[in-house]
Protein backbone atom coordinates (compact mmCIF):
# COMPACT_ATOMS: atom_id res chain seq x y z
CA UNK A 1 0.00 0.00 0.00
CA UNK A 2 1.34 3.95 -0.91
CA UNK A 3 1.90 5.22 2.60
CA UNK A 4 2.51 7.96 1.18
CA UNK A 5 -0.08 8.76 -1.29
CA UNK A 6 -2.85 9.34 1.57
CA UNK A 7 -0.25 11.59 3.95
CA UNK A 8 -0.34 15.79 3.55
CA UNK A 9 1.41 15.96 0.23
CA UNK A 10 3.25 19.17 2.05
CA UNK A 11 3.96 16.74 5.06
CA UNK A 12 5.45 14.06 2.61
CA UNK A 13 7.49 17.34 0.68
CA UNK A 14 9.00 19.01 3.21
CA UNK A 15 12.28 18.87 4.38
CA UNK A 16 12.29 17.88 7.69
CA UNK A 17 14.36 19.63 10.92
CA UNK A 18 17.73 17.64 11.58
CA UNK A 19 18.50 18.02 15.52
CA UNK A 20 21.45 17.91 17.05
CA UNK A 21 21.21 14.79 19.19
CA UNK A 22 19.11 13.15 16.48
CA UNK A 23 21.76 13.55 13.90
CA UNK A 24 25.31 13.01 15.66
CA UNK A 25 26.57 10.72 18.23
CA UNK A 26 26.04 11.80 22.15
CA UNK A 27 29.43 11.02 23.24
CA UNK A 28 32.75 12.64 23.19
CA UNK A 29 32.88 17.15 23.16
CA UNK A 30 29.40 18.27 22.75
CA UNK A 31 29.49 21.86 21.02
CA UNK A 32 26.78 21.11 18.37
CA UNK A 33 23.49 21.95 20.70
CA UNK A 34 24.00 24.73 23.04
CA UNK A 35 23.78 22.94 25.76
CA UNK A 36 25.29 24.14 29.11
CA UNK A 37 28.88 21.64 30.15
CA UNK A 38 27.39 20.49 33.23
CA UNK A 39 24.08 20.96 35.15
CA UNK A 40 23.84 23.76 38.22
CA UNK A 41 21.96 21.25 40.13
CA UNK A 42 24.39 19.16 42.67
CA UNK A 43 22.12 15.61 42.05
CA UNK A 44 23.76 12.46 41.28
CA UNK A 45 20.35 11.31 39.44
CA UNK A 46 21.42 14.61 37.61
CA UNK A 47 24.42 13.22 36.22
CA UNK A 48 23.32 10.36 35.64
CA UNK A 49 20.29 11.25 33.64
CA UNK A 50 23.16 14.29 31.59
CA UNK A 51 19.77 16.77 32.65
CA UNK A 52 21.36 19.64 31.21
CA UNK A 53 21.87 17.97 27.85
CA UNK A 54 18.79 17.53 25.24
CA UNK A 55 17.61 13.96 25.42
CA UNK A 56 17.68 11.65 22.55
CA UNK A 57 14.62 11.69 20.33
CA UNK A 58 14.26 8.02 20.50
CA UNK A 59 16.24 6.46 23.29
CA UNK A 60 17.60 3.35 21.52
CA UNK A 61 16.74 1.46 25.26
CA UNK A 62 13.73 1.97 25.92
CA UNK A 63 12.67 1.43 22.25
CA UNK A 64 14.55 -2.07 22.34
CA UNK A 65 12.07 -2.48 25.88
CA UNK A 66 8.84 -1.72 24.14
CA UNK A 67 9.14 -3.46 21.03
CA UNK A 68 10.02 -6.61 23.07
CA UNK A 69 7.52 -6.57 25.62
CA UNK A 70 5.03 -5.85 22.50
CA UNK A 71 6.64 -8.51 19.77
CA UNK A 72 7.16 -6.22 16.96
CA UNK A 73 10.52 -4.66 15.20
CA UNK A 74 12.29 -1.72 16.41
CA UNK A 75 11.78 -0.26 13.14
CA UNK A 76 8.12 -0.80 13.90
CA UNK A 77 7.73 1.31 17.19
CA UNK A 78 7.49 5.81 17.73
CA UNK A 79 8.45 6.40 21.77
CA UNK A 80 5.41 8.92 21.70
CA UNK A 81 4.01 11.03 24.98
CA UNK A 82 1.10 8.77 25.56
CA UNK A 83 -1.14 7.68 23.17
CA UNK A 84 -2.58 11.35 23.00
CA UNK A 85 0.42 12.26 21.27
CA UNK A 86 -0.06 9.56 18.38
CA UNK A 87 -3.67 10.11 18.18
CA UNK A 88 -2.45 13.78 17.70
CA UNK A 89 0.70 12.93 15.43
CA UNK A 90 -1.28 10.49 12.96
CA UNK A 91 -4.18 13.70 12.46
CA UNK A 92 -1.44 15.93 11.46
CA UNK A 93 0.24 13.88 9.00
CA UNK A 94 -2.96 12.23 7.39
CA UNK A 95 -5.57 14.90 7.13
CA UNK A 96 -6.15 17.58 5.28
CA UNK A 97 -7.95 20.44 6.64
CA UNK A 98 -11.20 20.79 5.44
CA UNK A 99 -11.06 18.11 3.19
CA UNK A 100 -9.81 14.79 4.55
CA UNK A 101 -11.81 12.90 7.67
CA UNK A 102 -11.38 10.75 10.35
CA UNK A 103 -14.33 7.58 11.24
CA UNK A 104 -15.53 6.88 15.03
CA UNK A 105 -17.41 4.67 16.65
CA UNK A 106 -19.38 6.39 19.55
CA UNK A 107 -19.25 6.25 22.20
CA UNK A 108 -15.48 5.58 22.60
CA UNK A 109 -12.34 7.76 23.60
CA UNK A 110 -12.71 11.62 23.20
CA UNK A 111 -9.62 12.32 22.21
CA UNK A 112 -10.06 11.20 18.53
CA UNK A 113 -12.98 13.94 17.70
CA UNK A 114 -10.39 16.62 19.36
CA UNK A 115 -7.40 16.01 17.54
CA UNK A 116 -9.53 16.19 14.12
CA UNK A 117 -11.54 18.96 15.37
CA UNK A 118 -8.05 20.83 15.98
CA UNK A 119 -6.53 19.51 12.61
CA UNK A 120 -10.13 20.99 10.59
CA UNK A 121 -10.71 17.23 9.69
CA UNK A 122 -14.52 16.31 9.38
CA UNK A 123 -15.35 13.69 11.77
CA UNK A 124 -17.75 11.55 10.64
CA UNK A 125 -19.62 9.19 13.63
CA UNK A 126 -20.95 5.76 13.29
CA UNK A 127 -22.56 5.29 16.21
CA UNK A 128 -22.77 1.98 18.25
CA UNK A 129 -26.07 -0.13 18.38
CA UNK A 130 -28.13 1.06 21.09
CA UNK A 131 -30.65 -1.63 21.08
CA UNK A 132 -27.82 -4.16 20.41
CA UNK A 133 -25.65 -3.21 23.96
CA UNK A 134 -23.67 -0.53 22.19
CA UNK A 135 -21.49 -2.85 19.61
CA UNK A 136 -19.96 -1.21 16.22
CA UNK A 137 -22.25 -1.18 13.58
CA UNK A 138 -20.06 -2.98 10.46
CA UNK A 139 -21.69 -2.66 7.89
CA UNK A 140 -21.94 1.11 8.34
CA UNK A 141 -18.53 1.62 9.50
CA UNK A 142 -17.93 -0.47 6.00
CA UNK A 143 -19.60 1.77 3.87
CA UNK A 144 -18.45 4.93 5.80
CA UNK A 145 -14.68 4.06 4.83
CA UNK A 146 -15.71 2.96 1.13
CA UNK A 147 -17.10 6.84 0.54
CA UNK A 148 -20.62 6.54 0.68
CA UNK A 149 -21.34 8.39 4.17
CA UNK A 150 -19.28 11.02 2.79
CA UNK A 151 -21.21 10.93 -0.40
CA UNK A 152 -24.47 11.08 1.42
CA UNK A 153 -23.78 14.29 3.40
CA UNK A 154 -23.74 15.86 0.20
CA UNK A 155 -19.82 16.59 1.03
CA UNK A 156 -16.75 14.53 -0.36
CA UNK A 157 -14.45 14.33 2.31
CA UNK A 158 -11.90 11.46 2.09
CA UNK A 159 -11.71 8.39 4.98
CA UNK A 160 -7.63 9.00 5.87
CA UNK A 161 -8.33 7.34 10.02
CA UNK A 162 -10.79 4.69 11.24
CA UNK A 163 -9.94 4.76 14.79
CA UNK A 164 -11.40 1.88 16.89
CA UNK A 165 -10.71 0.56 20.40
CA UNK A 166 -10.27 -2.80 22.00
CA UNK A 167 -10.92 -2.57 24.91
CA UNK A 168 -13.51 0.18 24.21
CA UNK A 169 -13.74 3.35 26.71
CA UNK A 170 -16.27 3.38 27.88
CA UNK A 171 -17.97 0.16 26.87
CA UNK A 172 -15.14 -2.29 27.70
CA UNK A 173 -15.77 -4.49 24.45
CA UNK A 174 -13.27 -6.19 22.26
CA UNK A 175 -13.01 -6.42 18.16
CA UNK A 176 -12.89 -9.84 17.31
CA UNK A 177 -9.87 -10.31 14.45
CA UNK A 178 -12.53 -11.87 11.98
CA UNK A 179 -14.18 -7.91 11.80
CA UNK A 180 -10.69 -6.23 12.44
CA UNK A 181 -9.53 -7.58 9.14
CA UNK A 182 -12.63 -6.90 7.11
CA UNK A 183 -12.23 -2.95 8.18
CA UNK A 184 -8.20 -3.58 6.84
CA UNK A 185 -9.32 -4.79 3.91
CA UNK A 186 -11.32 -1.92 3.25
CA UNK A 187 -9.04 1.14 4.45
CA UNK A 188 -6.29 -0.80 1.90
CA UNK A 189 -5.00 2.15 -0.33
CA UNK A 190 -7.60 4.64 1.15
CA UNK A 191 -7.10 5.07 5.09
CA UNK A 192 -5.30 4.25 8.02
CA UNK A 193 -7.26 1.87 10.70
CA UNK A 194 -5.71 3.07 14.25
CA UNK A 195 -6.25 0.44 16.88
CA UNK A 196 -6.16 1.82 20.15
CA UNK A 197 -5.07 -1.19 22.65
CA UNK A 198 -4.54 1.28 25.46
CA UNK A 199 -6.41 -1.35 27.94
CA UNK A 200 -5.26 -4.70 25.61
CA UNK A 201 -3.61 -6.13 29.10
CA UNK A 202 -6.33 -6.61 31.16
CA UNK A 203 -8.06 -8.91 28.74
CA UNK A 204 -7.27 -12.26 27.49
CA UNK A 205 -6.87 -10.87 23.58
CA UNK A 206 -3.92 -10.98 21.71
CA UNK A 207 -2.41 -7.55 20.38
CA UNK A 208 -3.36 -7.16 16.83
CA UNK A 209 0.45 -5.99 16.37
CA UNK A 210 1.05 -9.05 14.89
CA UNK A 211 -0.72 -8.19 11.91
CA UNK A 212 1.59 -5.52 11.16
CA UNK A 213 3.39 -6.61 8.56
CA UNK A 214 0.42 -8.08 6.70
CA UNK A 215 -1.48 -4.29 6.65
CA UNK A 216 0.27 -1.93 6.07
CA UNK A 217 -2.57 0.42 6.82
CA UNK A 218 -2.77 -0.72 10.13
CA UNK A 219 -1.51 1.41 13.35
CA UNK A 220 -1.48 -0.13 16.92
CA UNK A 221 -1.22 2.30 20.02
CA UNK A 222 -0.30 0.96 23.32
CA UNK A 223 0.53 2.87 26.80
CA UNK A 224 2.18 2.89 29.55
CA UNK A 225 -0.69 4.41 31.47
CA UNK A 226 -3.06 1.78 32.08
CA UNK A 227 -1.50 -1.73 33.18
CA UNK A 228 1.95 -0.34 33.68
CA UNK A 229 0.48 2.23 36.04
CA UNK A 230 2.87 4.62 34.83
CA UNK A 231 0.50 7.40 33.68
CA UNK A 232 2.42 10.53 34.73
CA UNK A 233 5.19 9.19 32.93
CA UNK A 234 3.48 10.17 29.81
CA UNK A 235 5.10 7.37 27.14
CA UNK A 236 3.63 5.39 24.81
CA UNK A 237 4.41 3.26 21.51
CA UNK A 238 2.59 3.50 18.72
CA UNK A 239 3.36 0.66 16.44
CA UNK A 240 2.97 0.79 13.01
CA UNK A 241 4.87 -0.15 9.22
CA UNK A 242 8.29 1.99 8.73
CA UNK A 243 7.17 4.51 6.13
CA UNK A 244 4.14 5.81 8.65
CA UNK A 245 6.53 6.20 11.74
CA UNK A 246 9.12 8.22 9.12
CA UNK A 247 6.29 10.47 8.26
CA UNK A 248 5.47 10.82 12.23
CA UNK A 249 8.69 12.05 13.00
CA UNK A 250 8.89 14.73 10.72
CA UNK A 251 5.81 16.49 12.67
CA UNK A 252 6.82 15.55 16.13
CA UNK A 253 8.87 17.50 18.42
CA UNK A 254 12.84 16.75 17.97
CA UNK A 255 13.23 15.67 21.46
CA UNK A 256 9.73 14.66 22.70
CA UNK A 257 10.36 12.69 25.45
CA UNK A 258 11.98 14.07 28.51
CA UNK A 259 14.87 12.14 30.09
CA UNK A 260 13.64 11.83 33.52
CA UNK A 261 10.43 10.24 31.41
CA UNK A 262 12.52 7.83 29.53
CA UNK A 263 13.86 6.81 33.20
CA UNK A 264 11.01 6.52 34.76
CA UNK A 265 9.78 4.46 31.75
CA UNK A 266 12.63 1.80 31.81
CA UNK A 267 12.07 1.52 35.54
CA UNK A 268 8.00 0.93 35.24
CA UNK A 269 8.82 -2.22 32.69
CA UNK A 270 11.65 -3.82 34.44
CA UNK A 271 11.92 -7.49 35.01
CA UNK A 272 10.09 -6.94 38.84
CA UNK A 273 7.86 -4.63 37.63
CA UNK A 274 6.71 -7.48 34.97
CA UNK A 275 6.01 -10.15 37.45
CA UNK A 276 4.12 -7.25 39.78
CA UNK A 277 2.08 -6.23 37.02
CA UNK A 278 0.50 -10.00 37.26
CA UNK A 279 -0.61 -9.07 40.27
CA UNK A 280 -2.02 -5.98 39.23
CA UNK A 281 -3.81 -7.34 36.70
CA UNK A 282 -5.33 -10.04 38.92
CA UNK A 283 -6.48 -7.72 41.40
CA UNK A 284 -8.19 -5.64 38.59
CA UNK A 285 -9.96 -8.82 37.07
CA UNK A 286 -10.87 -9.93 40.68
CA UNK A 287 -12.00 -6.15 42.01
CA UNK A 288 -14.44 -6.11 38.38
CA UNK A 289 -15.97 -9.47 39.34
CA UNK A 290 -16.42 -8.41 43.19
CA UNK A 291 -17.93 -4.88 41.65
CA UNK A 292 -20.28 -6.40 39.12
CA UNK A 293 -21.62 -9.22 41.56
CA UNK A 294 -22.18 -5.76 44.03
CA UNK A 295 -24.15 -3.84 41.54
CA UNK A 296 -26.63 -7.25 40.20
CA UNK A 297 -27.72 -6.17 44.03
CA UNK A 298 -28.95 -2.83 43.35
CA UNK A 299 -32.44 -2.08 42.27
CA UNK A 300 -31.55 1.08 41.01
CA UNK A 301 -29.05 -0.20 38.53
CA UNK A 302 -30.56 -0.99 35.06
CA UNK A 303 -28.22 -1.44 32.48
CA UNK A 304 -24.05 -2.78 32.93
CA UNK A 305 -21.47 -2.67 30.70
CA UNK A 306 -19.12 -5.13 32.01
CA UNK A 307 -16.14 -4.90 29.66
CA UNK A 308 -12.66 -6.57 29.55
CA UNK A 309 -10.88 -3.28 30.72
CA UNK A 310 -10.16 -1.49 34.23
CA UNK A 311 -13.70 -0.13 34.47
CA UNK A 312 -17.51 -0.91 34.27
CA UNK A 313 -20.32 1.48 32.50
CA UNK A 314 -23.33 1.73 33.92
CA UNK A 315 -26.70 3.50 33.80
CA UNK A 316 -28.96 4.79 36.04
CA UNK A 317 -31.75 6.72 36.79
CA UNK A 318 -30.37 9.83 37.62
CA UNK A 319 -26.44 9.98 36.93
CA UNK A 320 -25.50 13.16 37.80
CA UNK A 321 -27.53 12.40 41.76
CA UNK A 322 -24.96 9.51 42.18
CA UNK A 323 -21.87 11.18 41.11
CA UNK A 324 -22.90 13.94 43.38
CA UNK A 325 -23.54 11.25 46.09
CA UNK A 326 -19.93 9.76 45.68
CA UNK A 327 -18.29 13.30 45.56
CA UNK A 328 -19.78 14.23 48.89
CA UNK A 329 -18.25 10.65 50.04
CA UNK A 330 -14.74 12.12 48.13
CA UNK A 331 -14.90 9.46 45.72
CA UNK A 332 -15.00 10.53 42.06
CA UNK A 333 -16.33 9.09 39.22
CA UNK A 334 -17.35 9.60 35.65
CA UNK A 335 -20.58 11.06 34.59
CA UNK A 336 -20.79 10.17 30.53
CA UNK A 337 -24.78 11.03 30.56
CA UNK A 338 -24.40 13.87 28.41
CA UNK A 339 -22.61 11.87 25.85
CA UNK A 340 -24.87 10.82 23.02
CA UNK A 341 -26.26 7.23 23.96
CA UNK A 342 -24.79 7.37 27.54
CA UNK A 343 -27.65 9.90 29.12
CA UNK A 344 -27.77 8.13 32.40
CA UNK A 345 -24.39 6.71 32.70
CA UNK A 346 -20.80 6.81 34.60
CA UNK A 347 -17.79 4.90 34.60
CA UNK A 348 -16.58 3.32 37.54
CA UNK A 349 -12.66 2.41 37.66
CA UNK A 350 -11.39 -0.04 39.10
CA UNK A 351 -8.95 0.88 42.18
CA UNK A 352 -7.53 -0.82 45.47
CA UNK A 353 -9.47 -3.25 47.22
CA UNK A 354 -10.01 -0.26 50.18
CA UNK A 355 -10.83 2.22 47.43
CA UNK A 356 -13.97 -0.48 46.30
CA UNK A 357 -14.70 -1.17 49.49
CA UNK A 358 -15.38 3.10 50.54
CA UNK A 359 -17.13 2.87 46.71
CA UNK A 360 -19.62 0.09 47.63
CA UNK A 361 -20.20 1.32 50.70
CA UNK A 362 -20.96 4.60 48.89
CA UNK A 363 -23.01 2.82 46.66
CA UNK A 364 -24.96 0.85 49.22
CA UNK A 365 -25.99 4.19 51.25
CA UNK A 366 -26.74 5.85 47.79
CA UNK A 367 -29.38 2.61 47.23
CA UNK A 368 -30.97 3.27 50.56
CA UNK A 369 -31.01 6.74 50.67
CA UNK A 370 -34.38 7.10 50.17
C1 LIG B 1 -8.82 4.42 24.79
C2 LIG B 1 -7.78 5.36 25.30
N1 LIG B 1 -6.74 5.66 24.52
C3 LIG B 1 -5.76 6.48 24.92
C4 LIG B 1 -5.81 7.07 26.17
C5 LIG B 1 -4.72 8.02 26.56
O1 LIG B 1 -3.56 7.31 26.79
P1 LIG B 1 -2.21 8.03 27.20
O2 LIG B 1 -2.23 8.24 28.67
O3 LIG B 1 -1.18 7.05 26.76
O4 LIG B 1 -2.13 9.32 26.44
C6 LIG B 1 -6.87 6.79 27.03
C7 LIG B 1 -6.95 7.42 28.35
O5 LIG B 1 -7.85 7.30 29.11
C8 LIG B 1 -7.88 5.92 26.58
O6 LIG B 1 -8.94 5.62 27.35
Amino acid sequence: MDIRGIARPEIVAMKPYVSARGSAAADGILLNANEAPQPLVDDPRWRRLALNRYPAPQPARLKARLAGLYGVAESNVLLTRGSDEGIDLLTRVFCRPGLDAVVECTPCFGMYRIAATIQGAQVIDIPRLAGDGLRIDYPALLRAIEGQAGEQAGQRAEVRLVFLTSPNNPTGDLIKRPQLERVLKACEGRALLVLDEAYIEFCCAESASSLLGQYPQLVVLRTLSKAWAAAAVRCGALLADAEVIGLLQRVMAPYPLAATAVDAALQATSGDVINRQQGLLEAVREGRQDLLEFLATCGWVREIWAGEANFVLLRLADAAALVNWCAGHGIHIRDFSSQPQLAGCVRLSIGSAAEMAALKASLRAYGERT
